[in-house]
């Protein structure tokens, strides 16, 4: 009998088909039992017409308990009321592993068990919903970056010095007693490849040990940076909003069913047009304190100010040219104001605040020096990102987009914790 995954079904009607996959529950009424079967590819109905079956089965489908370990072989019929357009005529079945007490049950659980249970949380629907939307996020942006002809460059995780800040630097004790970090982010090696190869981007996981315990703080996630050489603000705005748009259309393309598990209204989603709306750093605090927010001009934007501004608008918006103070040492500064720093954030629709931090590089070395000396950071550990500035120095520009940020929002999802795989917060580090 023929192997199938359950996503292949539908093609497959009239025929006899082996399923393998772990069961989701059961129930029985009279002659007739139902098994929903999940595969990680979908959800099937298995029926059990009693009167066809010899007793001893009947008995042994009493047996299957919630995420069992299971083999069923039936005729695939077409069902017209099921989701997937197809049912499984059992024939007979075996069960490989027993699941006795299976703790996560379809009953209401607090997040901190089903945190603890992440390790089975996974098999749940609304999680393996996330988990796909998530898994094409990354290759759509990855497919996108290829047909623009980037190279994918990856970045090392041990680092030898601060990209974002050196408050928020995990530090790691490597050989003889040398100190060391977990990457904040590729960017620096990215500039370096950008200057080696025109157009990359690197796809890894970043490390940021700043205490707080916000929904949309974890202190390991995952980050795709692109970096061009001869690119300004500008046009590192424009790619990063043609990313986002391309990958959202794949998105509601290809996984309606899971916006449908995740009761994800996507008319938001679908209303998104470019341009995405373009509105700098000052204008921002205008629309704040006219919407009676608290705020100063020279103030970092909090969670409740990204979402008050991203309220206004029906779709993603850019917010540009930030006071220097709040941002990086690498940012190249405005040419009409040296207090305005080239740095952009994309501020995601619905509430969802920042996604994206990019902008303009300092591409002058005897400036560069200056700032490393603004923000005490020690000279030694950057002189290899100095050298790239001797020789053949160029403007470039690039960003990095936080795929739980983007995920998050795609499925409005209220905690970060539950877009990744296995979370890492300040209270957390386990399964
Ligand atoms: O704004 P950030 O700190 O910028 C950088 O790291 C730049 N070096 C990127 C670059 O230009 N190549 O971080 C970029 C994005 C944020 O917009 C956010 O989406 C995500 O990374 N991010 C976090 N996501 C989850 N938890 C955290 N603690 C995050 N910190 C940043
Ligand atoms: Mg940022």
């Amino acid at each position: 009998m023929k192997e199938y995954y359950i996503d292949e079904l539908k093609q497959h009607i009239g025929e006899k088909a082996k399923l393998k996959g772990w069961v989701y529950n059961t129930r029985s009424s009279g002659k007739i039992s139902f098994l929903m079967l999940r595969d990680g590819t979908g959800i099937i109905q298995a029926v059990l017409f009693h009167p066809n079956h010899t007793e001893e089965r009947v008995k042994r489908f009493a047996e299957l308990t919630q995420e069992a370990s299971v083999i069923v072989e039936g005729l695939v019929k077409e069902d017209k009321r099921s989701p997937i357009g197809v049912e499984i005529d059992i024939e007979e079945f075996e069960m490989l592993g027993k699941s006795i007490d299976y703790p996560i049950s379809p009953k209401e659980h607090g997040v901190d068990f089903l945190q603890s249970n992440r390790h089975l949380w996974l098999r749940s629907k609304r999680q393996m919903a996330i988990m796909k939307i998530r898994s094409d996020t990354i290759f759509y942006a990855r497919e996108f970056f290829n047909n623009l002809n980037f190279l994918c460059i990856d970045a090392p995780i041990f680092t030898p010095s601060a990209c974002e800040g050196t408050t928020t630097l995990f530090e790691v004790n490597y050989f003889d007693n040398k100190k060391i970090y977990l990457s904040q982010s590729g960017q620096l090696y990215m500039e370096a490849a950008a200057l080696a190869f025109g157009k990359v981007y690197c796809f890894g996981p970043a490390f940021r040990a700043e205490k707080s315990k916000t929904r949309r703080h974890l202190t390991e996630f995952w980050q795709i940076e692109p970096e061009v050489a001869f690119f300004d603000i500008s046009q590192d705005m424009q790619l990063a909003e043609d990313m986002v748009f391309y990958i959202l259309q794949k998105l509601l393309e290809r996984r309606q069913e899971e916006f449908k598990i995740l009761e994800r209204d996507i008319k938001p989603l679908e209303n998104v047009k470019k341009p995405f709306y373009r509105l700098s750093y000052t204008d921002a605090i205008e629309l704040l304190k006219k919407k009676k927010i608290e705020i100063n001009w020279g103030d970092d934007f909090g969670a409740p100010d990204e979402s008050a501004i991203s309220e206004e608008f029906d779709r993603p918006v850019f917010i540009h040219r930030y006071p220097s103070k709040i941002k990086a040492f690498y940012m190249k500064h405005d040419k009409d104001d040296d207090n305005l720093a080239l740095g952009f954030d994309m501020i995601a629709g619905e509430g969802y605040g920042e996604t994206i931090g990019g902008g303009q590089r300092e591409e002058n070395i005897e400036v560069l020096l200056k700032r490393l000396e603004e923000h005490k950071l020690p000279q030694e550990a950057f002189n290899w990102y100095l050298d790239l500035r001797k020789y053949g120095s160029v403007p470039h520009a690039g960003f990095g987009m936080g795929i739980e940020r983007f995920v998050q929002w795609i499925t409005k999802t209220q905690h970060i914790r539950e877009v990744i795989p296995f979370a890492r917060t300040m209270d957390r580090t386990e399964p």
